[in-house]
């Protein structure tokens, strides 16, 4: 026998890779292959097609048969504070009050290296667990907390968006501001530090408008025009009161958006979680300067925030990704996050389908992060993060989709009623990081 081909493996399973944004054109920029496999070597996918003929090319490659199950990429979280995780499923607040009676308080610990590097390894096992292998998420105001998050990342080859959170107005509590000048020194030290090591990269956070004055978000503006290739990620409209409360803050702003475009916060790059109570002046600057909108299905019903305008949004041609908001989310699965998503578009009359559900969680995620050329897919060439998720993980789901006729009625019930259990393989930067036990 000749020996295996070091470092590489070959997944078997049913496979499924997007061409294109199957909100914008349907279901033929989506490929399913029902006896597919996807050659891994050296952290990247080699090769994707068909198991007989990658097996026949391969003769000495380890192979890994995962039967039926459903290769897709690894899921892409495009919004989470990784601090509140402790805090996740509080009770009874909106935002305001959410901030001030759950959020703040448990920001303030990550003052301790020790408990910021507990809660980061806890964050990113629980949700490598649920097959989310890329995220973008807020830190706290201490540096450290940023430090705990990329160093965790690094140790376990993941690919992580992170950054300092900003404040420095009198509306977030003295524990837990900054300046103006400190928010523009310490994000930049930390941009320094971390942005490209390995798989990790910035992002300059402020938290939004209501917490910084405009002092900060114009050095943070001016921090952004010195690094262009970071990322900038911050909240925009995502409740009533708060738009009320921005208005009194900047009377002189012609709406929410315009709080961060008159500081040079307005951009290619510009991640804005929430997005939904939008006038159409910042529907149009959005799209005109290819800024993303992140859709956070979960917080929005569970803070009361609204319901996301998905349909009128991708049709006007938005990048949109899809997130937990972890903690004002109420779960880490980004399978539950789909169940949401599907719900929050029924109530707006525009029933999500299983493949565009699946895209905005994976390459729809990534093209927000601007990461398409990554991770978010199954190509030649990407990042090796991928999932394998069992379409029968409960008996609840198999008598469902045991009728099913074809692999979108076949998905459908484990993006609706799954959770972790239907999680049975993950990959990470080429290496299996969760394997089923049976
Ligand atoms: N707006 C400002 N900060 C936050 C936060 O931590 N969570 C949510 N959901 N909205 C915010
Ligand atoms: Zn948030």
């Amino acid at each position: 026998m000749p020996n295996p081909t070091p470092d590489a493996v070959l997944l078997i399973g049913q496979t499924l890779q997007f061409s294109g944004d199957p909100l914008v054109e349907g279901l033929s920029a989506v490929r399913h292959n029902s006896t597919g496999a996807v050659l891994i070597r050296g952290g990247h996918i080699a090769e994707v097609g068909d198991a007989t003929s990658l097996r026949a090319a391969h003769p000495t490659v380890r192979v890994q048969d995962y039967g039926d199950h459903l290769i897709v990429a690894g899921f892409v979280d495009a919004h989470v504070h990784y601090p509140q995780t402790a805090i996740i499923a509080s009770w009874g607040k909106r935002l305001i009050d959410w901030l001030n009676t759950y959020t703040f308080p448990e920001e303030m610990r990550f003052a301790d290296r020790v408990y910021a590097d507990e809660v980061a390894a806890r964050y990113l096992d629980l949700t490598l667990n649920h097959g989310t292998t890329t995220i973008a998420s807020y830190c706290t105001i201490h540096p450290e907390s940023v430090d705990a998050l990329f160093a965790a990342a690094q140790a376990r080859g993941q690919r992580v968006v992170a950054g300092k959170t900003c404040m420095d107005r009198d509306t977030a509590p003295g524990a837990l501001r900054d300046t103006a000048l400190s928010a523009y020194d310490d994000s930049k030290a930390l941009i320094e530090r971390w942005h490209g090591v390995e798989r990790l990269s910035y992002a300059i956070t402020p938290r939004f408008s209501p917490t910084s004055t405009p002092d900060q978000l114009r050095a943070l503006g001016t921090l952004w025009d010195e690094h262009p290739d970071v990322l900038m990620q911050t909240h925009l409209s995502e409740q009533v009161d708060e738009i009320e409360w921005v208005k009194s803050l900047y009377p002189k702003a012609r709406d929410y958006l315009d709080t961060y475009e008159a500081y040079g916060l307005l951009g290619k790059g510009g991640l804005y979680g929430h997005a939904i109570h939008l006038e159409q002046r910042e529907k149009d600057r959005l799209k005109e300067t290819d800024a993303s909108l992140i859709h956070c299905p979960t917080s929005n019903t569970f803070i009361g925030s609204g319901l996301f305008d998905m349909a009128g949004l991708s049709a006007e041609g938005l990048r949109i990704g899809l997130a937990t908001d972890t903690g004002g989310g109420s779960s880490f699965s980004m399978l539950r996050t789909m169940a949401s998503a599907y719900e929050v578009a029924q109530l707006r009359h525009h029933p999500l389908h299983a493949a565009e559900l699946i895209y905005l969680a994976t390459a729809g995620s990534a093209r927000a992060l601007r990461m398409e050329d990554k991770v978010g897919n199954i190509t030649p060439g990407m990042e090796a993060d991928l999932v394998v998720l069992d379409l029968h993980s409960t008996p609840d789901i198999t008598q469902r989709a045991d009728r099913a006729d074809d692999i979108w009625e076949a998905l459908f019930p484990t993006l609706m009623m799954g959770d972790d259990r239907a999680i049975a393989a993950v990959w990470m930067n080429g290496t299996c990081r969760k394997e089923a036990s049976d």
